[in-house]
């Protein structure tokens, strides 16, 4: 039995509605912190974690993905032949290529769920559990997937899920554990439940967009019947395989974001701004300007 965690899907496949306008054109993945790609934060984490294979399921409108992704040796060459032989290095630097890295690209026709998204990726996963990460979910701190991944090699099988403590009003956002035991980092569950009521909530132990995931959710999500909107939702295939291979959640140490809305995106983006010596700069005026705004 394989146990080692060889692969990464990349769900990048979604309609980005909640930041229409500007998703009409460019990929939410594509949106930038500061002046990173969501999407680069996302690679970044699944390299730092020693992650073999990257599978990137996405939709035939948002080829702007796959170009950003891949080396683009036209451009470097380009940019050579006017003396930015510093940049055009740089870009190589954060891209991807075909000689060195192990990269799959795969079509979601129609967005269909996160479940249905996982699903696409079947074909071109490595034996053995595959990580899930959303790049949406911006995670900062120290590598959130190298974290579980050492957690799943330590004690664990079966699936693991990124999870945080919400605001009870906030479980009607996410996907919800039912925890059964607690081990420190890892809070062991017997269930999970989407978007639960907070009235009905079973704890305020949320999931976020990071899961290693036993490789028998392939079977359990294409066995799913699909909901509303024919969507096939992930938090049920997960569900499914509790009682056989067990589902535990993981306490990461960094901060998370949620920068698919807008305010999430707002606070990831104040907060790498607070680091970076030119930004701080112009958080310090805004913050002078608000105040004698404020006084007068
Ligand atoms: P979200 O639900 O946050 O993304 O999915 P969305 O549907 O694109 O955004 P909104 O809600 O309409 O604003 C989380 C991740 O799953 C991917 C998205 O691209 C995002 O990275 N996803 C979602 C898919 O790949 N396929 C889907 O059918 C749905």
């Amino acid at each position: 039995m394989h146990t080692s965690v060889r692969t990464v899907i990349f769900p990048v496949a979604g309609m980005g509605t909640r930041f229409l306008p500007a998703t009409k054109a460019t990929p939410k993945e594509l949106l930038p912190v500061l002046d990173t790609p969501l999407i680069q934060y996302a690679i970044d984490e699944a390299q730092a974690a020693g992650i073999e294979r990257m599978v990137f399921v996405t939709h035939p409108s948002k080829h702007a993905i796959e170009r950003y992704v891949m080396d683009d040796a036209k451009l470097r060459s380009d940019l050579k032949s006017r003396g930015k032989i510093a940049l055009a290095d740089e870009l190589q630097d954060a891209a991807l290529s075909h000689r060195t890295d192990d990269v799959v690209f795969t079509i979601q026709d129609q967005p269909l769920g996160l479940g249905h998204a996982v699903l696409c990726a079947r074909d071109h996963v490595l034996p053995g559990p595959v990580a899930v990460v959303l790049p949406d979910d911006l995670i900062l701190g120290k590598g959130c997937l190298g974290e579980m991944i050492d957690a799943y090699g330590r004690d664990d099988s079966g699936h693991l899920v990124a999870a945080m403590t919400v605001a009870r009003e906030d479980t009607k956002k996410y996907g919800i554990l039912t925890p059964s035991g607690d081990n420190g980092s890892v809070l062991r569950a017997s269930g999970m439940v989407e978007k639960p009521d907070p009235a009905h909530a079973p704890s305020c132990e949320a999931v976020v967009g990071r899961y290693i995931l036993d490789a028998s959710i392939f079977d359990d999500l294409a066995s799913q019947t699909s909901g509303a909107g024919g969507e096939i939702q992930l938090t049920d295939a997960i569900a499914a395989g509790i009682s056989r291979v067990g589902l535990s959640g993981f306490r990461f140490s960094g901060t998370r974001f949620d920068c698919g809305s807008k305010a999430g995106m707002f606070r990831a983006t104040l907060n790498l701004a607070a680091r970076d010596g030119e930004c701080l700069e112009v958080l310090r005026e805004h913050a002078v300007a608000s105040h004698q705004t404020a006084a007068a």
